[in-house]
This record gives C-alpha cells, structure tokens and sequence, in this order.
C-alpha cells in the first residue's frame, strides 16, 4: 500500500495534474472545514443549558442571553474573575461583563489593535475594518492593551503570570473573527486553562476561522472543551475547561 501511495505521489510530481484542479481548492477546504463543523454540532447540540439550534433568524442580540445564561448558571455575579477579551473594538461585550460581576478583585483585560483586523476576514470584511477608539471606561478594574495581541500576549502574560496562575476563574471571550488571531491566543493561553474556566467564541460557526482555530487547538493541544450554551445556530457558543 505504501510502495503504491508513493508511486502516485511521483506521478503526480512528474504530471502535476493537481495544477488543474488548484483553483477550486478554496472551494474543497471550505467544504471540508463546513463538513467537519456540521459534524461537531450534531455530535454536541445535546445536553446544553442554552441552545436555539435551529434558528431561521440570527439575532445577534442573542448573544447577551448568553452571557446572562452563563452569568446564572456558574454564579458569576459576585465571584473574583480574571476577564479576557481578544477583540475588544467599541467594547460592547467587554462592559457587558464589567458591569454584570460586582466584585473588587475581579481584574478585565481587553485586547485590540484598535486600527482594526490585522487581515481579510472571509469575503466580508477587509484588513482595517472595525477600527475603533479605545473605549473610555470608568471602572478601574478594566485595562485595555492596544496592538497586535502577536505582539502583546506574550509580555502581559509575563506581567500577569500570577494572577493567571491563581485560582481566579478565566473567561476567555474570543472575539476577534480571524483563525489566525484566535488560534494564537488560544495556544498562548492554553498553560493557564483550568477546570471550570470559560470560553466564549462570538462566530464559533464561521468553518474556516473561529471553528477552525478551536478544532486545530483542541486536537493539537489534547484539551477537552465542554459545550455549555450556544446562540444563533452556534455562531456564538460557551464551552468550560474540563
Ligand atoms: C468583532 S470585533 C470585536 C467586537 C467586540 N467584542 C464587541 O463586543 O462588539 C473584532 C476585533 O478584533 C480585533 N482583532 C482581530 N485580530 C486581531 C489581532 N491579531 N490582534 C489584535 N486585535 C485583533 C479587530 O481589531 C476588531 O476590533
């Protein structure tokens, strides 16, 4: 079988026949990734304190319902939490959180570039959409850091090594659209997951980004992520650390 995989592999370099089919290849990853997603949602669509799965409308205001499912369920209100957002942009979502959690020790931490996506997202969206003002905001326990979280991560991890070490439960909130930024994050952070530790994908059914990027991590990093809540068909979905 080996000697005949082989055999193809140098036809195929002698007559690059695959030249011919290259430019639907977009097309077939696309289809591989919206295959493997179609999978993952129906192996996990059960058992979740919060799902609408299937939808005919998104709505994206949904997402909060989310939050506040979350909120209710682990008891987040008055319990110290370590916040992390990646993709901050107008910080909707971010002062969402800030005001729903009361307590003085919990710390936020948003993170953007502020000038927008670093690159293209999809069809839909190009390098330098969603530029953004750092929001102004008055509680203290939220910090914003400006600049590629590439470029960022590694030396707020080194400056907060103990608070993301300590007991203090994680939330993650991955909102940054882009596989590469997601799957970045998810790998720098990754030694400082522990159980019962959140984390939120605002397009988690985006096939060849946020999907992608948690696919890959998961499968590389050998880390089981529990489906907790999910809206919009999954387009924003929970999962605890296990
Ligand atoms: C959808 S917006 C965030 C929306 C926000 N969470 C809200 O509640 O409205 C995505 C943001 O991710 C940021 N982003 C994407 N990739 C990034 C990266 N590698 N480094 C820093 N920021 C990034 C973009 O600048 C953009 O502002």
């Amino acid at each position: 079988m080996f000697r005949i995989v082989k055999f193809i592999k140098g036809v195929l370099f002698v007559f690059p026949i695959s030249l011919i089919v290259y430019p639907f290849s977009t097309l077939f990853i696309f289809l591989y990734h919206f295959n493997k997603l179609i999978v993952w949602i129906y192996t996990n669509k059960k058992g979740l304190i919060l799902n609408d799965f299937f939808s005919i409308k998104r709505d994206y205001q949904k997402r909060y319902k989310l939050y506040t499912a979350l909120v209710t369920h682990f008891n987040l209100s008055n319990e110290p939490i370590t916040y992390l957002e990646f993709g901050v942009a107008h910080g909707a979502s971010f002062q969402w959180w800030l005001k729903e959690n009361a307590h003085n020790d919990s710390a936020y931490f948003g993170f953007d570039t502020f000038e927008g996506l670093p690159e293209n997202w999809g069809g839909f969206y190009a390098k330098g959409d969603m530029k953004a003002d750092v929001p102004q905001i008055e509680d203290k326990r939220g910090k914003f850091i400006k600049g590629l979280f590439q470029n960022t991560l590694n030396s707020f991890i080194e400056e907060k090594r103990t608070l993301l070490l300590s007991d203090q439960r994680r939330i993650i909130h991955m909102d940054a659209d882009l596989y590469s930024a997601t799957l970045f994050t998810l790998s720098q952070l990754y030694p400082f997951f522990k159980k019962g530790d959140i984390i939120m994908f605002d397009e988690f059914n985006v096939p060849m980004h946020e999907f992608k990027a948690f696919k890959e991590f998961t499968d590389s990093f050998y880390i089981k992520l529990k489906p907790i809540a999910a809206v919009n068909n999954f387009y924003q979905t929970a999962f605890v650390v296990e």
